[in-house]
């Protein structure tokens, strides 16, 4: 079963996670496991430190290298992620790529992001879900266990749906539509109406996209 760990300084937001949708039930039937790791449990002295000011200054705070260190030293987990903006743009390939492995550390940050050091020690993959910055790894994280867990086998009610979805072959997917047939003057497409099975799978092929 596939094992995903998730270090953070906000794990309730994990747990929270976990008890939705998809997710939830593919927890419930043992298809995945995912830990949160509170990355404040290794921080340093009475009051757990996890970061501190940037050598050099500027603004903000970084995350020190060693909570983070022992934190992943914590786990067995065959590779670490590293959520970051500046990180290999994420797609299905890499999606793909990362689903091979049986158990991985996906690691967030916070604040100013990394000391640089514990990416040179411990990454493997340094990952960033887009061309924008958000606050904390954690929405990254999620992002991207979602889109891996979704193909994990028997995820999903129907695996058919992984079949034709947008980015598979380069395409994007046809439009869908469902009850009422009429929708503001908006009407479906004749032909998905017909029952003629074999005109609607033109349909479908003739309005993929390509990318
Ligand atoms: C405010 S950001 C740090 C931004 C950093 N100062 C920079 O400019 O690259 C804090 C953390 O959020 C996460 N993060 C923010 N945007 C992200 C993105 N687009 N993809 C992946 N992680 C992101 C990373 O874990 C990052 O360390």
């Amino acid at each position: 079963m596939n094992s995903y760990n998730v270090i953070t300084l906000f794990p309730e937001l994990i747990e929270e996670w976990k008890n939705t949708g998809i997710i939830n039930k593919a927890l419930k039937n043992n298809l995945v496991n995912i830990f949160p790791i509170n990355l404040r449990d290794f921080g340093i002295g009475t009051y757990k430190q996890v970061d501190d000011a940037p050598y050099g200054g500027g603004p903000g705070m970084v995350l020190m290298p060693e909570p983070l260190d022992k934190a992943i030293r914590s786990t067995k987990s065959d590779v670490n992620v590293f959520l970051t903006p500046s990180g290999q743009q994420l797609n299905e390939n890499i999606i793909n790529n990362l689903l091979e492995y049986k158990s991985i550390n996906l690691v967030c940050g916070r604040y100013e992001g990394f000391d640089q050091r514990i990416l040179e020690i411990h990454s493997d993959y340094e990952i960033s879900i887009g061309q924008s910055v958000v606050s904390g790894g954690e929405i990254p994280a999620l992002y991207l266990l979602e889109a891996m867990i979704r193909k994990i086998p028997n995820v999903l009610g129907n695996p058919e749906s992984l079949l034709s979805e947008t980015f598979t072959d380069n395409k994007i997917d046809f439009p869908v539509y469902t009850r009422p047939e009429v929708f503001r003057d908006k009407k479906v497409p004749e032909v998905l109406l017909s029952g003629n099975h074999q005109k609607i799978e033109e349909w479908k092929k003739n309005n993929l996209k390509d990318i």
